[in-house]
Protein backbone atom coordinates (compact mmCIF):
# COMPACT_ATOMS: atom_id res chain seq x y z
CA UNK A 1 0.00 0.00 0.00
CA UNK A 2 1.43 3.24 -0.78
CA UNK A 3 -0.33 6.35 -0.25
CA UNK A 4 0.39 10.24 -0.02
CA UNK A 5 -0.17 10.11 3.43
CA UNK A 6 2.50 7.52 3.98
CA UNK A 7 4.74 9.62 1.87
CA UNK A 8 4.28 12.86 3.94
CA UNK A 9 4.94 10.74 7.18
CA UNK A 10 8.76 9.92 6.51
CA UNK A 11 9.34 14.12 6.60
CA UNK A 12 11.63 15.07 9.36
CA UNK A 13 11.35 18.03 10.96
CA UNK A 14 14.38 17.98 13.81
CA UNK A 15 16.98 20.17 11.56
CA UNK A 16 14.33 23.09 11.20
CA UNK A 17 13.18 23.07 14.42
CA UNK A 18 16.82 23.15 15.42
CA UNK A 19 17.77 25.84 13.13
CA UNK A 20 15.07 27.98 13.01
CA UNK A 21 16.15 28.75 16.87
CA UNK A 22 19.39 28.88 16.07
CA UNK A 23 17.99 31.94 13.24
CA UNK A 24 17.34 34.05 15.86
CA UNK A 25 20.22 33.27 18.21
CA UNK A 26 23.28 32.83 16.33
CA UNK A 27 24.51 31.56 13.10
CA UNK A 28 23.95 28.41 12.23
CA UNK A 29 27.46 27.17 11.01
CA UNK A 30 28.66 28.05 14.78
CA UNK A 31 29.80 25.66 17.19
CA UNK A 32 27.64 27.12 19.80
CA UNK A 33 24.46 26.82 17.86
CA UNK A 34 25.35 23.00 16.89
CA UNK A 35 25.49 22.25 20.50
CA UNK A 36 22.80 24.46 21.02
CA UNK A 37 20.83 22.21 18.32
CA UNK A 38 21.58 18.76 19.83
CA UNK A 39 20.49 20.25 23.55
CA UNK A 40 17.25 21.07 21.63
CA UNK A 41 17.02 17.59 20.61
CA UNK A 42 17.32 16.04 23.70
CA UNK A 43 13.77 17.30 25.39
CA UNK A 44 12.16 15.79 22.08
CA UNK A 45 13.44 12.24 22.68
CA UNK A 46 13.10 12.96 26.61
CA UNK A 47 9.49 13.54 25.90
CA UNK A 48 8.81 10.45 23.68
CA UNK A 49 10.02 8.21 26.05
CA UNK A 50 8.53 9.54 29.54
CA UNK A 51 6.09 11.74 29.94
CA UNK A 52 2.53 11.74 29.86
CA UNK A 53 1.58 13.76 26.49
CA UNK A 54 -0.88 16.82 27.49
CA UNK A 55 -3.67 17.01 24.85
CA UNK A 56 -5.46 20.27 25.30
CA UNK A 57 -8.68 19.77 22.97
CA UNK A 58 -11.21 22.27 21.43
CA UNK A 59 -13.64 21.02 19.60
CA UNK A 60 -15.80 23.95 18.74
CA UNK A 61 -18.81 24.53 16.67
CA UNK A 62 -20.32 22.71 14.00
CA UNK A 63 -18.87 19.53 12.78
CA UNK A 64 -15.78 20.46 15.37
CA UNK A 65 -16.95 17.97 18.01
CA UNK A 66 -18.07 15.23 15.85
CA UNK A 67 -14.81 15.04 13.70
CA UNK A 68 -13.13 15.83 17.63
CA UNK A 69 -14.73 12.72 18.64
CA UNK A 70 -13.05 10.58 16.29
CA UNK A 71 -9.35 11.81 17.58
CA UNK A 72 -11.15 10.78 20.98
CA UNK A 73 -11.39 7.73 20.22
CA UNK A 74 -7.76 6.80 18.51
CA UNK A 75 -6.62 8.36 21.78
CA UNK A 76 -8.71 6.19 24.23
CA UNK A 77 -7.45 3.16 22.00
CA UNK A 78 -3.96 4.26 21.71
CA UNK A 79 -3.78 4.78 25.41
CA UNK A 80 -5.78 0.62 26.28
CA UNK A 81 -3.36 -0.56 24.02
CA UNK A 82 0.03 0.87 25.16
CA UNK A 83 0.63 2.61 21.49
CA UNK A 84 0.64 6.01 23.65
CA UNK A 85 -0.38 8.10 26.91
CA UNK A 86 -2.49 11.02 26.54
CA UNK A 87 -3.85 13.26 29.35
CA UNK A 88 -6.68 15.09 27.79
CA UNK A 89 -8.88 18.29 28.86
CA UNK A 90 -11.65 19.84 26.84
CA UNK A 91 -12.87 23.37 26.66
CA UNK A 92 -14.96 25.76 25.12
CA UNK A 93 -13.80 27.83 22.42
CA UNK A 94 -15.92 29.83 19.53
CA UNK A 95 -19.43 30.06 19.30
CA UNK A 96 -19.82 28.00 21.91
CA UNK A 97 -17.72 29.79 24.97
CA UNK A 98 -19.29 33.07 23.63
CA UNK A 99 -22.48 31.65 24.62
CA UNK A 100 -21.58 30.76 27.71
CA UNK A 101 -18.94 33.64 29.05
CA UNK A 102 -19.23 36.19 26.42
CA UNK A 103 -15.66 35.59 24.86
CA UNK A 104 -14.71 33.22 21.98
CA UNK A 105 -11.65 32.16 24.57
CA UNK A 106 -11.66 32.63 28.17
CA UNK A 107 -8.24 33.42 29.95
CA UNK A 108 -8.30 30.00 32.15
CA UNK A 109 -8.61 27.97 28.41
CA UNK A 110 -5.62 30.34 27.28
CA UNK A 111 -3.85 29.14 30.36
CA UNK A 112 -4.21 25.26 29.62
CA UNK A 113 -3.39 26.20 26.16
CA UNK A 114 0.20 27.34 27.61
CA UNK A 115 0.66 24.67 29.55
CA UNK A 116 -0.63 21.76 27.18
CA UNK A 117 2.23 19.63 24.91
CA UNK A 118 0.12 19.74 21.97
CA UNK A 119 -3.48 21.73 21.24
CA UNK A 120 -6.41 19.51 19.10
CA UNK A 121 -8.37 22.41 17.88
CA UNK A 122 -11.90 21.12 15.58
CA UNK A 123 -13.66 24.64 14.09
CA UNK A 124 -15.20 27.85 15.17
CA UNK A 125 -18.06 29.62 13.73
CA UNK A 126 -21.63 29.82 12.08
CA UNK A 127 -24.45 31.81 11.28
CA UNK A 128 -25.82 31.87 14.62
CA UNK A 129 -23.08 34.33 15.60
CA UNK A 130 -22.45 36.43 12.92
CA UNK A 131 -23.89 39.29 14.40
CA UNK A 132 -21.90 39.12 17.91
CA UNK A 133 -19.29 41.84 18.52
CA UNK A 134 -16.82 41.69 16.19
CA UNK A 135 -13.83 41.60 18.87
CA UNK A 136 -15.40 38.25 20.49
CA UNK A 137 -16.53 36.63 17.24
CA UNK A 138 -15.70 32.84 17.13
CA UNK A 139 -12.98 33.69 14.85
CA UNK A 140 -11.48 35.75 17.40
CA UNK A 141 -10.43 32.87 19.58
CA UNK A 142 -8.78 30.82 17.18
CA UNK A 143 -6.88 34.71 16.30
CA UNK A 144 -5.70 35.18 20.12
CA UNK A 145 -4.49 31.17 20.63
CA UNK A 146 -2.44 31.70 17.70
CA UNK A 147 -1.12 35.34 18.34
CA UNK A 148 -0.58 34.69 22.09
CA UNK A 149 1.10 30.97 21.48
CA UNK A 150 3.35 33.14 19.06
CA UNK A 151 2.20 30.34 16.15
CA UNK A 152 4.01 32.33 12.97
CA UNK A 153 4.49 28.87 10.79
CA UNK A 154 1.16 27.32 9.77
CA UNK A 155 1.89 24.20 7.70
CA UNK A 156 -0.77 22.92 4.82
CA UNK A 157 0.31 19.61 3.28
CA UNK A 158 -2.02 18.85 0.11
CA UNK A 159 -1.51 15.30 -0.93
CA UNK A 160 -3.92 13.32 -2.87
CA UNK A 161 -4.26 10.09 -2.10
CA UNK A 162 -4.36 7.48 -5.25
CA UNK A 163 -7.83 6.29 -3.62
CA UNK A 164 -9.07 9.97 -4.28
CA UNK A 165 -7.63 11.45 -7.57
CA UNK A 166 -11.05 11.16 -8.97
CA UNK A 167 -12.51 13.10 -6.49
CA UNK A 168 -10.56 16.70 -7.18
CA UNK A 169 -12.42 18.44 -9.52
CA UNK A 170 -9.13 18.60 -11.99
CA UNK A 171 -8.20 16.00 -14.35
CA UNK A 172 -6.51 12.62 -12.56
CA UNK A 173 -3.57 12.88 -14.06
CA UNK A 174 -2.76 16.63 -12.89
CA UNK A 175 -3.70 15.79 -9.28
CA UNK A 176 -2.62 11.83 -8.86
CA UNK A 177 0.58 11.65 -6.43
CA UNK A 178 0.45 15.27 -5.28
CA UNK A 179 2.36 16.40 -2.42
CA UNK A 180 3.07 19.61 -1.77
CA UNK A 181 3.13 22.15 1.52
CA UNK A 182 1.24 25.37 1.38
CA UNK A 183 3.52 27.32 4.01
CA UNK A 184 1.44 29.82 5.40
CA UNK A 185 3.04 33.09 7.78
CA UNK A 186 -0.13 33.09 10.51
CA UNK A 187 0.74 35.92 12.93
CA UNK A 188 1.72 39.18 11.24
CA UNK A 189 -0.02 40.47 8.01
CA UNK A 190 -2.95 41.74 6.86
CA UNK A 191 -5.53 40.00 9.54
CA UNK A 192 -3.49 41.44 12.54
CA UNK A 193 -2.09 44.69 10.97
CA UNK A 194 -3.14 48.52 12.44
CA UNK A 195 -5.14 50.25 12.32
CA UNK A 196 -7.80 47.81 11.60
CA UNK A 197 -11.18 49.83 11.85
CA UNK A 198 -13.83 51.21 10.28
CA UNK A 199 -14.45 54.84 10.08
CA UNK A 200 -17.38 57.27 9.82
CA UNK A 201 -16.33 60.14 7.28
CA UNK A 202 -19.54 62.16 8.24
CA UNK A 203 -20.89 62.53 4.84
CA UNK A 204 -22.82 59.17 4.44
CA UNK A 205 -19.50 57.47 4.28
CA UNK A 206 -17.36 55.20 5.52
CA UNK A 207 -13.87 53.60 5.34
CA UNK A 208 -12.91 50.48 6.44
CA UNK A 209 -8.87 50.11 6.73
CA UNK A 210 -6.94 46.52 7.28
CA UNK A 211 -3.22 47.26 7.10
CA UNK A 212 -0.74 45.03 5.92
CA UNK A 213 2.43 45.12 7.71
CA UNK A 214 5.83 42.94 7.57
CA UNK A 215 8.90 42.93 9.45
CA UNK A 216 12.14 41.59 8.39
CA UNK A 217 12.26 39.05 11.12
CA UNK A 218 8.76 37.95 10.56
CA UNK A 219 9.43 37.50 6.27
CA UNK A 220 12.88 35.31 7.24
CA UNK A 221 11.66 33.25 10.14
CA UNK A 222 8.91 31.86 7.80
CA UNK A 223 10.78 31.94 4.54
CA UNK A 224 14.09 29.90 6.81
CA UNK A 225 11.20 27.10 7.83
CA UNK A 226 10.13 26.88 4.35
CA UNK A 227 14.13 26.03 3.13
CA UNK A 228 14.44 23.85 5.84
CA UNK A 229 10.98 22.03 4.48
CA UNK A 230 12.45 21.54 1.02
CA UNK A 231 16.01 20.82 2.24
CA UNK A 232 13.60 17.45 3.76
CA UNK A 233 11.33 16.93 0.35
CA UNK A 234 12.50 18.02 -3.17
CA UNK A 235 14.56 20.42 -2.72
CA UNK A 236 12.34 23.75 -3.94
CA UNK A 237 10.81 26.87 -2.79
CA UNK A 238 8.06 29.22 -4.13
CA UNK A 239 8.21 32.83 -2.70
CA UNK A 240 4.73 33.80 -3.26
CA UNK A 241 3.92 37.85 -2.93
CA UNK A 242 2.44 41.02 -5.07
CA UNK A 243 5.55 42.98 -5.42
CA UNK A 244 4.06 44.72 -8.51
CA UNK A 245 1.60 46.73 -6.63
CA UNK A 246 2.77 46.01 -2.88
CA UNK A 247 5.47 47.52 -0.58
CA UNK A 248 5.23 44.50 1.95
CA UNK A 249 5.75 42.20 -1.37
CA UNK A 250 8.84 44.37 -2.42
CA UNK A 251 10.45 43.55 0.77
CA UNK A 252 9.05 40.20 1.43
CA UNK A 253 10.88 39.13 -1.91
CA UNK A 254 14.29 40.71 -1.00
CA UNK A 255 14.01 39.42 2.18
CA UNK A 256 13.76 35.88 0.98
CA UNK A 257 16.25 36.50 -2.06
CA UNK A 258 19.04 37.65 0.63
CA UNK A 259 18.52 34.67 2.86
CA UNK A 260 18.76 32.24 0.06
CA UNK A 261 21.39 33.70 -0.80
CA UNK A 262 23.17 33.52 2.42
CA UNK A 263 22.19 30.75 4.05
CA UNK A 264 20.12 28.03 1.60
CA UNK A 265 21.88 28.52 -1.97
CA UNK A 266 21.36 24.36 -2.25
CA UNK A 267 17.29 24.76 -2.48
CA UNK A 268 15.81 25.73 -5.61
CA UNK A 269 14.24 29.14 -5.52
CA UNK A 270 11.47 30.82 -7.33
CA UNK A 271 9.36 33.61 -7.04
CA UNK A 272 5.72 33.78 -8.44
CA UNK A 273 3.13 36.61 -8.28
CA UNK A 274 0.47 35.13 -5.65
CA UNK A 275 -2.22 35.57 -8.23
CA UNK A 276 0.10 33.85 -10.57
CA UNK A 277 1.13 31.21 -7.78
CA UNK A 278 -2.95 30.44 -8.13
CA UNK A 279 -3.45 30.02 -11.50
CA UNK A 280 -0.49 27.44 -11.87
CA UNK A 281 -1.94 26.04 -8.67
CA UNK A 282 -5.21 24.61 -10.40
CA UNK A 283 -2.74 24.07 -14.01
CA UNK A 284 0.43 21.87 -12.63
CA UNK A 285 0.18 22.09 -9.56
CA UNK A 286 2.40 19.09 -9.34
CA UNK A 287 5.52 21.77 -10.18
CA UNK A 288 5.61 22.44 -6.53
CA UNK A 289 7.17 21.46 -3.58
CA UNK A 290 6.87 24.32 -1.24
CA UNK A 291 4.41 27.12 -1.14
CA UNK A 292 5.79 30.25 1.31
CA UNK A 293 2.95 32.86 1.55
CA UNK A 294 2.12 35.23 3.63
CA UNK A 295 -1.26 35.07 5.84
CA UNK A 296 -3.64 36.29 3.46
CA UNK A 297 -2.26 35.16 0.33
CA UNK A 298 -1.71 31.83 2.25
CA UNK A 299 -5.59 31.74 3.46
CA UNK A 300 -6.14 31.45 -0.12
CA UNK A 301 -3.56 29.41 -1.60
CA UNK A 302 -4.02 26.54 0.66
CA UNK A 303 -7.59 26.53 0.10
CA UNK A 304 -7.24 26.40 -3.67
CA UNK A 305 -5.02 23.34 -2.42
CA UNK A 306 -7.45 22.06 -1.24
CA UNK A 307 -10.06 21.04 -3.76
CA UNK A 308 -7.09 19.62 -5.89
CA UNK A 309 -6.96 17.05 -2.93
CA UNK A 310 -10.78 16.42 -3.44
CA UNK A 311 -12.18 18.12 -0.48
CA UNK A 312 -11.57 19.70 2.79
CA UNK A 313 -12.57 17.26 4.73
CA UNK A 314 -9.08 15.45 3.65
CA UNK A 315 -6.46 18.47 4.80
CA UNK A 316 -4.66 18.79 8.14
CA UNK A 317 -2.80 21.77 9.87
CA UNK A 318 0.03 22.65 11.99
CA UNK A 319 1.01 25.83 13.19
CA UNK A 320 3.84 25.97 15.17
CA UNK A 321 5.90 28.42 17.27
CA UNK A 322 9.73 28.92 18.20
CA UNK A 323 11.30 26.88 20.60
CA UNK A 324 10.72 28.34 24.02
CA UNK A 325 14.47 29.16 25.00
CA UNK A 326 13.13 28.48 28.74
CA UNK A 327 11.56 25.31 28.29
CA UNK A 328 12.93 23.91 25.23
CA UNK A 329 9.05 23.28 24.48
CA UNK A 330 7.58 24.33 20.82
CA UNK A 331 3.63 25.62 20.94
CA UNK A 332 1.72 23.89 18.33
CA UNK A 333 -2.02 24.30 17.26
CA UNK A 334 -3.39 21.03 14.92
CA UNK A 335 -6.51 21.70 12.75
CA UNK A 336 -8.50 20.65 10.31
CA UNK A 337 -8.29 23.14 7.40
CA UNK A 338 -11.97 23.42 7.00
CA UNK A 339 -14.67 25.38 9.00
CA UNK A 340 -17.21 24.40 11.33
CA UNK A 341 -19.53 23.23 8.21
CA UNK A 342 -23.13 24.41 9.98
CA UNK A 343 -24.88 22.97 6.19
CA UNK A 344 -23.83 19.67 7.31
CA UNK A 345 -23.19 19.78 11.27
CA UNK A 346 -25.57 17.26 13.47
CA UNK A 347 -26.05 15.23 10.22
CA UNK A 348 -23.06 13.04 11.36
CA UNK A 349 -21.72 12.87 7.98
CA UNK A 350 -18.48 15.06 7.91
CA UNK A 351 -15.35 13.93 7.02
CA UNK A 352 -13.57 13.20 10.36
CA UNK A 353 -9.95 12.69 8.30
CA UNK A 354 -8.79 16.12 8.32
CA UNK A 355 -8.87 16.13 12.32
CA UNK A 356 -7.80 12.42 12.57
CA UNK A 357 -4.49 13.48 10.39
CA UNK A 358 -3.91 16.62 12.16
CA UNK A 359 -3.51 14.72 15.58
CA UNK A 360 -1.32 12.83 13.34
CA UNK A 361 0.74 16.14 12.65
CA UNK A 362 0.98 16.43 16.70
CA UNK A 363 1.94 12.98 17.66
CA UNK A 364 5.06 13.91 15.29
CA UNK A 365 5.53 17.49 15.93
CA UNK A 366 4.90 18.01 19.28
CA UNK A 367 5.28 14.77 21.09
CA UNK A 368 7.82 13.32 19.05
CA UNK A 369 5.71 10.20 18.32
CA UNK A 370 7.07 9.48 14.86
CA UNK A 371 5.80 5.62 14.96
CA UNK A 372 2.27 6.15 16.01
CA UNK A 373 1.90 9.21 13.77
CA UNK A 374 3.09 7.02 10.67
CA UNK A 375 0.60 4.42 11.97
CA UNK A 376 -2.44 6.50 11.83
CA UNK A 377 -1.93 8.10 8.29
CA UNK A 378 -1.11 4.76 7.26
CA UNK A 379 -4.29 3.77 9.01
CA UNK A 380 -6.22 6.46 6.99
CA UNK A 381 -4.51 5.49 3.71
CA UNK A 382 -6.01 1.79 4.59
CA UNK A 383 -9.27 2.74 5.63
CA UNK A 384 -9.71 4.88 1.73
CA UNK A 385 -8.09 2.07 -0.18
CA UNK A 386 -10.93 -0.45 1.24
CA UNK A 387 -13.48 1.62 -0.38
CA UNK A 388 -14.58 3.74 2.56
CA UNK A 389 -16.27 6.99 1.80
CA UNK A 390 -18.07 9.92 3.49
CA UNK A 391 -20.23 11.49 1.21
CA UNK A 392 -17.96 14.56 0.51
CA UNK A 393 -15.50 12.17 -1.35
CA UNK A 394 -17.85 9.77 -2.19
CA UNK A 395 -16.93 8.25 -6.15
CA UNK A 396 -18.98 5.06 -7.95
CA UNK A 397 -18.48 1.85 -6.19
CA UNK A 398 -17.44 3.21 -2.62
CA UNK A 399 -19.15 2.48 0.01
CA UNK A 400 -20.34 5.06 1.71
CA UNK A 401 -20.37 5.63 5.64
CA UNK A 402 -21.23 8.41 8.15
CA UNK A 403 -18.33 10.33 10.75
CA UNK A 404 -18.12 7.52 12.83
CA UNK A 405 -18.20 4.62 10.73
CA UNK A 406 -15.28 6.32 9.28
CA UNK A 407 -13.41 6.73 12.79
CA UNK A 408 -13.90 3.55 13.55
CA UNK A 409 -12.46 2.26 10.29
CA UNK A 410 -9.40 3.93 11.16
CA UNK A 411 -9.61 2.81 14.67
CA UNK A 412 -10.05 -0.94 13.27
CA UNK A 413 -6.86 -0.36 10.63
CA UNK A 414 -4.85 1.37 13.21
CA UNK A 415 -5.51 -1.46 15.83
CA UNK A 416 -4.59 -3.86 12.80
CA UNK A 417 -1.33 -2.16 11.71
CA UNK A 418 -0.53 -2.09 15.60
CA UNK A 419 -0.93 -6.17 16.03
CA UNK A 420 -3.60 -5.24 18.52
CA UNK A 421 -6.40 -7.07 16.82
CA UNK A 422 -8.03 -10.35 18.36
N1 LIG B 1 -10.52 27.49 11.49
C1 LIG B 1 -11.83 27.62 11.60
O1 LIG B 1 -12.40 27.36 12.65
C2 LIG B 1 -12.63 28.05 10.41
C3 LIG B 1 -12.08 27.98 9.12
C4 LIG B 1 -12.91 28.33 8.05
C5 LIG B 1 -14.20 28.74 8.27
N2 LIG B 1 -14.67 28.82 9.54
C6 LIG B 1 -16.06 29.19 9.84
O2 LIG B 1 -16.88 28.06 9.50
C7 LIG B 1 -18.16 28.52 9.07
C8 LIG B 1 -18.49 27.91 7.72
O3 LIG B 1 -17.55 28.39 6.77
P1 LIG B 1 -17.46 27.89 5.27
O4 LIG B 1 -18.78 27.28 4.89
O5 LIG B 1 -16.93 29.01 4.47
O6 LIG B 1 -16.33 26.79 5.25
P2 LIG B 1 -16.39 25.26 5.70
O7 LIG B 1 -15.02 24.73 5.59
O8 LIG B 1 -17.02 25.14 7.03
O9 LIG B 1 -17.34 24.54 4.62
C9 LIG B 1 -17.13 24.66 3.22
C10 LIG B 1 -17.78 23.46 2.51
O10 LIG B 1 -17.00 22.29 2.75
C11 LIG B 1 -17.75 21.30 3.40
N3 LIG B 1 -16.92 20.68 4.43
C12 LIG B 1 -16.07 21.30 5.27
N4 LIG B 1 -15.51 20.43 6.08
C13 LIG B 1 -16.00 19.23 5.78
C14 LIG B 1 -15.80 17.92 6.29
N5 LIG B 1 -14.95 17.66 7.31
N6 LIG B 1 -16.49 16.90 5.73
C15 LIG B 1 -17.32 17.13 4.71
N7 LIG B 1 -17.55 18.33 4.18
C16 LIG B 1 -16.90 19.38 4.70
C17 LIG B 1 -18.95 22.02 4.02
O11 LIG B 1 -20.05 21.15 4.16
C18 LIG B 1 -19.17 23.15 3.04
O12 LIG B 1 -19.98 22.71 1.97
C19 LIG B 1 -18.09 30.04 9.05
O13 LIG B 1 -18.65 30.53 10.23
C20 LIG B 1 -16.60 30.33 9.00
O14 LIG B 1 -16.28 31.56 9.57
C21 LIG B 1 -13.92 28.46 10.61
Amino acid sequence: MRSGAVQFSRFTFIPWILRSRSSVLCRPSTTACQSERLALAIPRLRNKVTSMAKLLLLPGDGIGPEVMAEVERLIAFMNENGLGRFETEAALVGGGCYDLYGVAVTEDTMAKAKAADAILFGAVGGPKWDGVPYDVRPEAGLLRLRKELGLFANIRPAICHPALADSSSLKREVVDGLDIIILRELTGGLYFGEPKEIKDLGNGQKRAVDTQVYDTYEIERIARVGFELARERRNKVTSTEKRNVMKSGVLWHEVVTDLHKREYPDVKLEHQLADACGMQLVRWPKQFDVIVCDNLFGDMLSDVAAMLTGSLGMLPSASLGEVDARTKKRSGLYEPVHGSAPDIAGKGVANPIAMVASFAMALRYSLGMTKAADLVDQAIAAALAKGLRTPDIKSEGATLVGTAQMGEAIAGELARLAGKTN
